[in-house]
Formats: structure tokens, C-alpha cells, sequence
């Protein structure tokens, strides 16, 4: 493990947020803190294996409560993404970065600065979208880095709505109904959210839609002739679907014992709390398609063009539908919650790839 703080913060500062995470830094092969001297702007970018391969993982802009809880996020993400890897059989480990939004941060800077980390590691991390990056914040950091995805790469978003659609079916069946006519809410109609409510309006469902920007719901609402749900609502309004595609963390035990759906299938990264919420909702018999496997369409769009320079096959889509679809049936046969499952087998194949290292 290789703790850097680039202008960020003392050597004891470091290792105090370091115990605090109380998740273990040996965890993760390196971490980079680092603050532009010139505008303040922070951002923290963690390599978590590269076991499999050279590690990817977008970057994510997002107001956090401190630099404690930013860390914790970017722990998480990066650990998701080298399982995401692992389920998509992708040669790629999984890493992470994110920008602590603050009042006056400089965006321009702050993204600035995640280009020249990126193209200080040399091609061990790739960088891409997540919540709150733009096509332009992207192009921003492509000035700085080749190791960037930006527009020229495709639609990734578009990629991880063809997955997670194509694992929504999976879940439908897995609860034992088809689409067309049942309700779906889509929380969060973002890049993602907004690309799969027009999946999900061509497979004729009842569109429900939550955003916690008002002007964004109303668009879909115009848009695909969904009907809106108020955000502070997403998660006790009935419906036979739910499809976080906002922020994770959102469904803990107590949302996981009332949620009031038959399955859950969304492109939110880590939207489970815990793997105590993951096994209430197995419990309640509430199939839920693990997010790193439905969401992996735009890594694998974003891995193989930066691999292969080759567009991905819409089969490869498909088939997250089709993993998905194995692990809720293997799921209910075991008696063990999804997520469980997947992160195990994904964690198998990372500890053979190491070894095959060795
Ligand atoms: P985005 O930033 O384009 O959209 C997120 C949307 O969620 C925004 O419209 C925002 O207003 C809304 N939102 C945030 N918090 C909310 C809340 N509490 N309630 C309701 N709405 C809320 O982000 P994007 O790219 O669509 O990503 C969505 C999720 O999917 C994230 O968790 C991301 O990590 C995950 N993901 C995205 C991928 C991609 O290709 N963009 C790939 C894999 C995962």
C-alpha cells in the first residue's frame, strides 16, 4: 500500500484519517491525497487491485460532509469496481477518485488536478464518468491524461443503462413477472436513469420517477410520460420494481424492512447499506440484482475501446442480463442474498489472478 499526500495534509493527518476509516489501508494498493495549491480544490484517488489488470474507475464530484466520509466513499467505490471487473471477466482492477465539492471550488482546477494524477500513474489507473462529471469536466482531464474516457470513447452511460436494463428483466422474471404494464420507479434520472427510463418506456411499463432536482424529474416526466414521485418518497412508494440510479447507502435495514416492491435493479453503486439490508430484503423474498454486475455495461463499453480500440458487442450487454439472471436463481436454490454470492465469486477470481501472478 503506497500513501501519498500530494499538498493535502501532514503525515499525521494521513494516518489519523487512515485509522478512522477502520477499514484497514492494507486493503487497497495505493491512495493518493492530493490539494491544488492555487485554488484549494481536494480530490482523493484510490487504486484498490490491480490483480486482475490495470485499474478503472470514473470520478465522482460530490459534497461531502468531510474528508473522513469522502475517503469511506472512495474505499468503497474503488473495492466495488475491482469486483465489477472480477464478475465482468474483464482483464481490469478497480480504483476510484473522487472531488470534494465545496462552495467556491474551482471546477476547471479541481479536475485539472485529477488529470495530472491520473497521468502521473502512467496508465495503472483509467478515469472516466460518475456522479456530478460531465462530458466537459471529462474533457478537462483529457487535456491533462490519455487515460481518460471521454466522448470520443462512446456512450458509456448509455452502456451501463443497456446492462442494468438488460438485469432488470432478469429480476422481473426472477419475481416472477414480465415488464409491460408493471410499475417501475427509476430514482435518480440522471445520465444513466434518464437512458434507462427510455429502455423502460419502450418495454411499455408504468414509469415512476424521483429526482432530487425538481426541473430534471419534470423533464422526464415530459420526456417518457412518467409520473413523478417526490424524492423524500422514492422508497415508500409502491411499485413492482425499484431502480436506484442515484447515490448508494440508500437502502439500510429499516428502508430494506418496509421497501414496498418485488425486486430491486439499479445502476447505483454500493445501494445497499449494509449486507444486513441485503439479507432483510432475501428475507422478504425481494430479488435484488448486485449492482456491481448490472451496472458494469459502461466499464466493459469503456475497457474494451481503451483495450482493444474496438466498440463492445451488444451481446456483451445482454449477458449481464443473463449472470444476473443465474445468480438470483442460484440465490433462491442457496438460501443466500445475491450480493453474497457475487461477491464471493468475484473475490475468487481476483485471489486466482494473484496467484496466477505470483
Ligand atoms: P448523474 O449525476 O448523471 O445522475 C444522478 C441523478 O441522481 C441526478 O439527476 C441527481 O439529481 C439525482 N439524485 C442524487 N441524489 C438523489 C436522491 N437522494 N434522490 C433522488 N435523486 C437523486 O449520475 P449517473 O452517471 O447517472 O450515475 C447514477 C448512479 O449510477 C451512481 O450511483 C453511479 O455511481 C452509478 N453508475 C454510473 C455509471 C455511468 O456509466 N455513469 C456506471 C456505473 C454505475
Amino acid at each position: 500500500m503506497i500513501a501519498t499526500s500530494v499538498d493535502a495534509m501532514t503525515t499525521d493527518e494521513l494516518q489519523t484519517l487512515c485509522a478512522a476509516s477502520g477499514d484497514g489501508l492494507h486493503d487497497y494498493e495505493q491512495v493518493v491525497f492530493a490539494r491544488d495549491p492555487a485554488t484549494g480544490a481536494r480530490a482523493i484517488l484510490l487504486i484498490h487491485s490491480t490483480a486482475c489488470g490495470n485499474a478503472f474507475g470514473g470520478i465522482r464530484r460530490w459534497r461531502y460532509r468531510d474528508l473522513g466520509a469522502a475517503f469511506a466513499d472512495v474505499q468503497a467505490l474503488a473495492r466495488a469496481m475491482t469486483w465489477k471487473c472480477a464478475m465482468a471477466e474483464l482483464p481490469a482492477g478497480g480504483g476510484k477518485c473522487v472531488i470534494l465539492d465545496e462552495e467556491g471550488l474551482d471546477r476547471r482546477a479541481a479536475y485539472e488536478l485529477v488529470g495530472d494524477l491520473v497521468a502521473q500513474l502512467g496508465g495503472r489507473f483509467h478515469t472516466g464518468p460518475d456522479v456530478g462529471t460531465t462530458v466537459s469536466d471529462l474533457q478537462t482531464v483529457a487535456s491533462r491524461t490519455k487515460h481518460c474516457a471521454t466522448e470520443a470513447h462512446g456512450d458509456l452511460s448509455g452502456s451501463t443503462a443497456s446492462g442494468v436494463f438488460a438485469a432488470i428483466e432478469a429480476s422481473a422474471r426472477a419475481a416472477g413477472f414480465a415488464l409491460p404494464g408493471k410499475r417501475v420507479l427509476v430514482q435518480g434520472v440522471g445520465a444513466v436513469g434518464s437512458k434507462l427510463c427510455e429502455r423502460l418506456r419502450a418495454a411499455d411499463v408504468e414509469l415512476m420517477v424521483a429526482d432530487l432536482d425538481r426541473a430534471v424529474a419534470e423533464a422526464a416526466v415530459a420526456r417518457f410520460g412518467a409520473v413523478a414521485v417526490a424524492a423524500d418518497r422514492a422508497t415508500s412508494t409502491p411499485c413492482d420494481l425499484f431502480a436506484p440510479c442515484a447515490v448508494g447507502g440508500l437502502i439500510d435495514e429499516v428502508v430494506a424492512r418496509r421497501l414496498p416492491t418485488r425486486a430491486v435493479c439499479g445502476a447505483a453503486n454500493n445501494v445497499l447499506a449494509s449486507s444486513s439490508a441485503g439479507a432483510v430484503l432475501h428475507a422478504r423474498g425481494i430479488p435484488v440484482a448486485p449492482d456491481f454486475v448490472a451496472n458494469a455495461g459502461g466499464l466493459i463499453h469503456g475497457v474494451t475501446v481503451e483495450l482493444s480500440g474496438r466498440m463492445p458487442l451488444p451481446e456483451r450487454f445482454a449477458r449481464i442480463g443473463d449472470v444476473v439472471g443465474d445468480l438470483l436463481l442460484q440465490s433462491r436454490r442457496d438460501g443466500v442474498p445475491p450480493a453474497e454470492l457475487a461477491l464471493t465469486a468475484a473475490k475468487a477470481r481476483v485471489a486466482a489472478a494473484r496467484t496466477r501472478r505470483a
